[in-house]
C-alpha cells in the first residue's frame, strides 16, 4: 500500500487566507494527504501568502528560506507559494533559490494536487489565472473542530482604492450561492460550532440574485439562534439602512462592525477612491449607533498616503475622536505595483509616517481605555473560548462587541456562554468574576 501523503500548511495576512487555506486543504484531503503540525513531517509544503504591505511578503520571504534549507535535508519535499504573492510575482517565485515548486494564486486551488504530482515528477509548475465565477461553493473545507468557525461568502474585489493590491491579486467580486452558505452554518452548529464569521473583502456588496448581505446575515442568524454570527469586512458606502437594521434586529447577529475609514480627511479619501467624504462616513456612524444601541466600531487607518499633509493627517485624529472607535488597525503607507498609488510619489518620509502612526495609536489607545473602563462593574455575556494565553487558571472569550475577557475558570466549558462581571480593563482586555466583587476595595 502507498505510504500515505502529509500536507504542512502556513499561512499568512488575513482571514479570508485562513479560510482559503481551510478550503485547500478540503481539496488535499479529497486527494488522499493527512494534515501534519509539522513542516519536518510533510511531503506537501504549502505557504499561503499576502501582498498586502510589504512588510507581511519580507516575512514570506524569510519563511521560504527556512524551508529551502529543510528542502537540502528532503530534497522530495514539494514546496509550494500559494495566495496573493503567487499573484503578484508570479515566475519570480520558481527561480532556483527559491527552491519553490509551485506557485499557484486563489482561483486555481482545484488544480493543485495535479500540480503536486507533476510537481513530484520533477516539473515547477505555475497556475495564476484569476477567475469571474470560481467561488468553491461545493468545497468543504477542513476545520478542526472548534468553538469559531470562517466561512468565506465571496471573493474579490471590485472597490480598487488606489492603495490597494486585492483587486489585482484576488480578480473581481463573485459571490457564494446564499443556500450554500446557509446550509454550512446549519452543519457547523451541528458540529457544534458556536460562531461563524461571514467573510469577504466587502461582503456589503454580497448578491445571490434578488438577495444581499442583509438577506444572508437573516438566514444565517435564523439557521441556529445560539450560534453567534459575525462578518468582515464593511466598506462605508455599501453599508444600507437596511444591513444596519438587520444587525439590529437578531439577538445573535453580533453588535459589532469592522467599518475601515482609512483616513479622517476628504482630499486624501478621494485621493483613495474611497467613494465618500469624512461627513458622510459620521453621518453613517451616527446612523449605526442610533439604530443598534451599545455596538462597538473597528477602523483601519493608513498613516503617510501620498502627499498626506499635517493638516490630513490631524483631520484623521480628529474623526478618530469624533467616532469613538473601540479598536484601530493602523498601518504605515506601503506603495505597491499595479495600483493607481504606484504611480504617485511616497511622498512623505518614514520618519513622519512612524510619528504620525504612533499618534493614531497613541490616540486610540486611550479611546479604548476611556471605553472599557465604563465597563467596570458591569455584567457581559461571554462566549467562553478556552485557556488564556497568560494562565492555564484562566479562561478567555469574547463579547458579542468583540472584546476580549479573562476570567477565573471556575467550571465553565469552552463553548458555554458566561455571564461575567468586570473587576477592572485595560485597552485591550476585560478581566472579570463570576460573581461581583462584595470585599471592600482600597
Ligand atoms: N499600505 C498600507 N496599508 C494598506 N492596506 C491595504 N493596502 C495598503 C497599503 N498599500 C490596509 C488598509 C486595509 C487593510 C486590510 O490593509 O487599511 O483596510
Ligand atoms: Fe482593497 Fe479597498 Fe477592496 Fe478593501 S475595499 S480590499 S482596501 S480595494
Amino acid at each position: 500500500m502507498e505510504k500515505p501523503r502529509n500536507i504542512y500548511i502556513e499561512t499568512y495576512g488575513c482571514q479570508m487566507n485562513v479560510a482559503d487555506s481551510e478550503v485547500v486543504l478540503g481539496i488535499m484531503r479529497e486527494a488522499g494527504y493527512s494534515r501534519t503540525e509539522e513542516a519536518t513531517k510533510a511531503d506537501v509544503i504549502f505557504v499561503n501568502t499576502c501582498a498586502v504591505r510589504e512588510n507581511a511578503e519580507q516575512r514570506v520571504y524569510g519563511r521560504l528560506g527556512d524551508f529551502r534549507h529543510l528542502k537540502r535535508s528532503n530534497p522530495a519535499v514539494v514546496l509550494g507559494v500559494l495566495g496573493c504573492m503567487a499573484e503578484r510575482l508570479r515566475k519570480d517565485l520558481l527561480e532556483e533559490e527559491t527552491s519553490v515548486d509551485l506557485v499557484v494564486g486563489p482561483d486555481e486551488y482545484r488544480k493543485l494536487p495535479a500540480l503536486v504530482d507533476a510537481a513530484m515528477q520533477g516539473e515547477k509548475g505555475i497556475a495564476i489565472r484569476l477567475s469571474r465565477v470560481e467561488n468553491y461553493d461545493d468545497i468543504e473545507p477542513l476545520r478542526e473542530d472548534g468553538i469559531s468557525a470562517w466561512i468565506s461568502i465571496m471573493r474579490g474585489c471590485d472597490k480598487f482604492c488606489t492603495f490597494c493590491v486585492v483587486p489585482f491579486t484576488r480578480g473581481r467580486e463573485r459571490s457564494r450561492s446564499l443556500d450554500n452558505i446557509v446550509r454550512e452554518v446549519e452543519r457547523l452548529a451541528q458540529r457544534g460550532f458556536k460562531e461563524v464569521t461571514l467573510l469577504g473583502q466587502n461582503v456589503n456588496s454580497y448578491r445571490d440574485a434578488d438577495h444581499d448581505f442583509a438577506d444572508l446575515l437573516a438566514r444565517c442568524a435564523a439557521a441556529d439562534r445560539s450560534m453567534r454570527v459575525r462578518f468582515t469586512t464593511s466598506h462605508p458606502q455599501d453599508m444600507s439602512i437596511k444591513l444596519i437594521e438587520t444587525i439590529a434586529a437578531h439577538e445573535n447577529i453580533c453588535k459589532y462592525i469592522h467599518l475601515p475609514v482609512q483616513s479622517g480627511s476628504d482630499r486624501i479619501l478621494e485621493l483613495m477612491n474611497r467613494t465618500y467624504t469624512a461627513d458622510e462616513y459620521l453621518r453613517l456612524v451616527d446612523r449605526i449607533k442610533r439604530t443598534i444601541p451599545g455596538v462597538s466600531l473597528s477602523t483601519d487607518i493608513i498613516a503617510g498616503f501620498p502627499t498626506e499633509s499635517d493638516a490630513d493627517h490631524r483631520k484623521t485624529i480628529e474623526l478618530i475622536q469624533a467616532v469613538e472607535y473601540d479598536g484601530a488597525f493602523t498601518f504605515k503607507y506601503s506603495p505597491r505595483e499595479n495600483t493607481k498609488a504606484w504611480n504617485m510619489a511616497d511622498s512623505v518620509p518614514e520618519e513622519l509616517k512612524i510619528e504620525r502612526l504612533n499618534e493614531i495609536i497613541d490616540v486610540q489607545r486611550a479611546i479604548s481605555f476611556r471605553l472599557n473602563q465604563q465597563l467596570i462593574g458591569r455584567t457581559v455575556g461571554v462566549l467562553v473560548e478556552g485557556e488564556s494565553k497568560k494562565s492555564d487558571q484562566d479562561f478567555c472569550g469574547r463579547t458579542d462587541t468583540n472584546k476580549m475577557v479573562v476570567f477565573p475558570r471556575n467550571g465553565y466549558q469552552p463553548g458555554a456562554y458566561a455571564e461575567i462581571w468586570i473587576r477592572r480593563a485595560n485597552a485591550a482586555t476585560l478581566f472579570g468574576q463570576h460573581e461581583p466583587s462584595t470585599a471592600q476595595e482600597g
